[in-house]
């Protein structure tokens, strides 16, 4: 279906949030109310593209490549648990994460598992074997409920010769990777296991953390996942977790943990 009103269509955002509430969502609940101009095709459009202005890949998009591309975006959820790819698996797609968390892992011969990393919404994945052709350098996993936006490699290459600000994007999108893996393989080198979990949850708190008598984290992450991030046993981050609540540095319920003194975990980082 044609998009209506493509050159007014300046403000996403405005738009979006007029006609939603306007049309779009009797048409969707199939009552006969709305204005009858926009269809169920158009409503996940303008969804994709005001999903993809959160996304700091695309931020230096205009509005209008922002639509083009959320025309080219297919939509793929998993449950939680489901794996979303294998490494080695052949990969032409990149994942950008509209709800839920997928966790970044790879697999020894023997079944020893590593966590490279936690990405939540905004963020992208799958990014490697999109620039490079290559399979799959890790495998995901879907560690809740995930919704994903994925952009096939013809596609992104054709937005990329239209937008060079994304070019730019990407090497940052890049960049920050290799900081955060040479940031990550310090602390596995020069700090002991109180440190390398501090460093987790300070880090995991400032990108998912919410302000709730303290800074909530309920990743759904297990003591075991965590402990295959911070190469150690789920005794010892067990313990470590133990030691940091009884110093009164976190508060641990269930898979849920709560940060109570952030600059007390901090100082646990040193190098
Ligand atoms: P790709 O190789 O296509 O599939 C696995 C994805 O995991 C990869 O793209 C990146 O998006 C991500 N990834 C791979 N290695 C790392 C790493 N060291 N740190 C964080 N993310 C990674």
């Amino acid at each position: 279906m044609a998009r209506p009103f493509p050159v007014l269509l300046k403000s996403v955002d405005l738009w979006y949030t007029l006609l939603w509430r306007m049309c779009i969502t009797p048409v969707r609940g199939g009552s006969a109310g709305g204005l009858g101009l926009v269809g169920p095709n158009w409503e996940v459009q303008v969804s994709k593209a005001t999903m993809l202005r959160n996304v700091p890949l695309f931020a230096g998009l205009s509005d209008q490549a922002l639509e083009d591309l959320a025309s080219s975006l297919g939509r793929r959820t998993f449950a939680k648990g489901m794996i979303i790819f294998h490494k080695g698996s052949p990969g032409q797609t990149m994942y950008v994460v509209e709800s839920g968390k997928v966790r970044i892992f790879t697999l020894s011969e023997t079944g020893q598992e590593v966590t490279l990393n936690v990405y939540g919404p905004g963020d992208v994945f799958g990014e490697f074997s999109l620039l490079d052709g290559l399979p799959r350098s890790a495998g995901a996993v879907a560690m809740e409920r995930t919704v994903t936006r994925t952009l096939h490699r013809d596609h992104f290459f054709q937005h990329l010769e239209a937008s060079p600000s994304m070019a730019k994007s990407i090497i940052e999108v890049l960049t920050a990777r290799l900081r955060f893996t040479t940031e990550h393989a310090e602390s596995l080198a020069f700090l002991d296991v109180y440190g390398r979990v501090a460093m987790r949850l300070v880090d995991l708190a400032g990108r998912y953390g919410t302000e709730k008598d303290g800074i909530e984290l309920d990743l759904h992450l297990t003591q075991a996942e965590l402990a295959t991030w911070v190469a150690a046993t789920r005794e010892s981050v067990n313990k470590v977790l133990g030691t940091f609540r009884d110093q009164g540095l976190i508060a641990v319920e269930g898979q849920k943990i709560t940060i109570l003194d952030l600059e007390g975990l901090e100082r646990r980082i040193v190098y």
